[in-house]
């Protein structure tokens, strides 16, 4: 069976562990090399990664190409736009294709349905590197950098502030997956996917969706939010008045435990979704976030792979 990664549950909580692990590994394994140089066992040398991407990217595209490099494969980038997809070829033809070509595609689209076309027909595996609906691979490296900062998952208490995006549904998904709790302050109309809610709380994992700021930051081991106006969406004056009551700033962060970490995915807005106080902070990892895109990055190949 093809192992494709369109959401977390295709892997499921004992992989996401394996891969976290496999992470902290290989990252502590390679530490002040030079940043191409291959780990030693090349696990994936001779393979080839394609990259489609519908949107713009500056971490998804840079860190799964470090990461092929890194497992001794190699990677190439096909901007949606100047392919034939571009033209209208079909998805459905465009993964015959390409798995007769390269050993895996990472698909960053606006519709979640095209990737689940991609991994319909495709014989390689997919990896979805963004969605509208959802970021796994985001979340997996979030995971590694809270797992990083000496914080265990279990009974975790992360808070989410703003938007109810696709990166908040993939941390509801991790949430059920590895346990720990969410408490996301969104304003009305911005609530996250109900289903990815009601999967995480079936899996155990407790949700609270607030209107409250405060509410959704007091006592929080980690504070989390995303931009405010995602990519395909318009920047319309409504939603960023009703985003504003729910910007990560010091008063904000001041209702999270004292030790607690920031984290956004970047890129930021400051003085929104975030004031540069915190994003500044010594709270704030989230340029340890950033890197790890690359650790979490190949620990997802090589179970896609089958090698996790
Ligand atoms: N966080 C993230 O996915 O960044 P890019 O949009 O730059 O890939
Ligand atoms: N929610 C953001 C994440 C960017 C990495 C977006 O979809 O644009």
């Amino acid at each position: 069976m093809t192992r494709h990664l369109l959401d977390l549950g295709d892997a499921g909580g004992n992989a996401i562990a394996a891969m976290i692990n496999d992470a902290i590994d290989r990252k502590a394994a390679r530490l002040g090399w030079p940043k191409a140089r291959p780990d030693a066992d090349r696990p994936l040398e001779g393979r080839v990664l394609a990259m489609i991407f519908e949107k713009n990217s500056t971490r998804t595209r840079v860190s799964f190409d470090m990461a092929m490099r890194q497992l001794g494969g190699s990677s190439m980038v096909m901007d949606a736009s100047s392919t034939q997809l571009g033209r209208g070829e079909s998805i459905a033809d465009t993964a015959r294709v390409l798995s007769r070509l390269v050993d895996a595609i990472m698909i960053r689209t606006d519709d979640h349905a095209k990737a689940q076309e991609m991994a319909q027909y495709a014989t390689v595996p997919v990896i979805n590197g963004l969605t509208d609906r959802s970021h796994p691979c985001q979340i997996v490296a979030d995971l590694l950098t809270i797992i990083e900062q000496g914080k265990a998952l279990p009974g975790l208490e992360l808070a989410w502030l703003g938007d109810g995006n696709n990166v908040l549904n993939s941390i509801l998904e991790a949430a059920g997956l590895m346990k720990f709790n969410v408490r996301a302050g969104t304003p009305q109309g911005y609530d996250p996917d109900a289903g990815f809610v009601a999967a995480a709380r079936d899996l155990g994992a407790k949700v609270i969706l607030t209107r409250d700021a405060n509410e959704a930051a007091a006592g929080a081991d980690v504070v989390v939010t995303d931009t405010w106006v995602s990519m395909g969406q318009n920047h319309a004056a409504e939603k960023l008045a009703a985003m504003a009551p729910y910007q990560v700033n010091s008063a904000l962060m001041r209702q999270a435990k004292p030790d607690a970490i920031f984290l956004h995915c970047l890129p930021a807005h400051i003085g929104e979704e975030v004031s540069e106080a915190v994003f500044e902070s010594p709270q704030s990892v989230v340029f340890d976030e950033a890197e790890n895109r690359i650790h979490a990055q190949k620990s997802i190949l090589l179970w896609a792979f089958g090698l996790l």
